[in-house]
């Protein structure tokens, strides 16, 4: 038997080539390897009180991106957390036994307590409890995550031990950061602002379904030097970063080509930027036309969620058969 891998997706926002390289690659290889379950994390998400429209709207463009990246739901089991409501009632009996000094010392509680003290909800005290429900359900022992994340999985763990302890089972299994430290890239931002991310603006975040005038503008505008480098100078920071950006999309060819330039002296930065704005096009435009397609088809997005649920659900229900029967609860009637 496979070992069992579970990862939540949480519907913020369109995917960035930092999350692509970052975080959605490394999908791509588990699903091939482990029996993987992969979810979009809409229970979750209700912390933040998004609208109902809202809601819909970024758990569709997530699911459709994801899939039209290629996650194969003939490989994985991509599903909606909230059609899969047996996640809830793990999180009630999980909760009973998950307490209070615990869990007001999670760094991420108190960060968002920090951050938002007009709504520190009961749920975003239980965040990692939900979290651990989450894996348990399916008993997964491995987990694709960030540092950031880190101490979510170890509460994962400590709940998943408690519950064994206390029932006297070995019902759940330990789950693990699966490490993916090897072949973790850090894809840099346009603005030399460090990593790409969401919240260093528009013009540093290259999205996965940009239309090619943006990219264009985006890129042409990206920080670089004043002047051309003289011979032998070391790359600047914002000049490493778009050669950082140039490998993920350009030929070995082109990347030694600026290289030489750079080391020579004399390097054009106006086309050294055209020459990554006309690779990163092409890199990107299968991607945006499968993104829009999948947006575009909302039937075989429902279907592909069905398929998903109805796999994910099986899965639940035999481990709520189990958990209740341990609890001492009757699954008789
Ligand atoms: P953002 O910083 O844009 O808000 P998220 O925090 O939503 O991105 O990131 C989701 C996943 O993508 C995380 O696992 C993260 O490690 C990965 N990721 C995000 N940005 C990058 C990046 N620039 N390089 C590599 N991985 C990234
Ligand atoms: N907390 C994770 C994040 O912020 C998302 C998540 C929810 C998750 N449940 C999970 C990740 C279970 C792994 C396993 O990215």
């Amino acid at each position: 038997m496979k070992e069992v891998v579970v990862s939540g997706i949480r519907p913020t926002g369109k995917l960035h080539l930092g999350n692509f390289f970052g975080a959605f690659k490394n999908f791509l290889t588990l699903q091939e390897q482990y029996d993987s379950y992969f979810f979009i994390a809409d229970y979750h998400s209700l912390t933040t009180h998004p609208t109902p429209g809202d809601l819909k709207g970024s758990v569709k463009r997530v699911l459709a991106e994801y899939i039209a990246l290629g996650l194969d739901p003939e490989k994985c089991t991509i599903y909606l957390q909230s059609d899969v409501p047996q996640t809830a009632e793990l999180y009630l009996f999980l909760n009973m036994n998950a307490y209070l000094g615990e869990l007001e010392r999670v760094t991420s509680f108190k960060e968002k307590a920090r951050t938002q003290p007009n709504n520190i909800n009961a749920g975003l005290l239980t965040y990692p409890v939900l979290m651990a429900a989450d894996i348990l359900l399916h008993r997964g022992v491995k987990v694709p995550v960030g540092k950031d994340q880190e101490q979510h999985l170890e509460m994962s763990r400590t709940f998943a031990n408690r519950f064994n302890r206390l029932y006297n089972c070995d019902f759940f299994p330990e789950p693990q950061a699966v490490s993916l430290g090897d072949n973790l890239v850090k894809v840099p931002g346009l603005t030399d602002s460090g990593k790409m991310s969401k919240s260093a603006g528009e013009a540093d975040t290259i999205y996965l379904n940009e239309e090619a005038s943006v990219l264009n503008k985006k890129i042409m505008r990206a920080v670089t030097d004043s002047g051309p480098a003289e011979a032998g100078a070391p790359r600047s920071s914002a000049v490493q970063n778009l050669f950082d950006l140039m490998a993920l999309v350009s030929s070995p060819e082109t990347i030694e080509f600026f290289d030489n330039q750079h080391k020579a002296g004399g390097i054009r930065y106006g086309d050294f930027k055209k020459q990554l704005a006309t690779d990163m096009e092409l890199f990107i435009a299968p991607l945006r036309e499968k993104i829009d397609a999948m947006l575009g088809n909302e039937k075989l997005l429902d279907e592909i969620a069905a398929f998903g649920a109805e796999k994910a659900r099986k899965n639940a229900q035999e481990t709520m058969r189990q958990v209740r029967d341990i609890i001492g609860f009757s699954n008789k009637y």
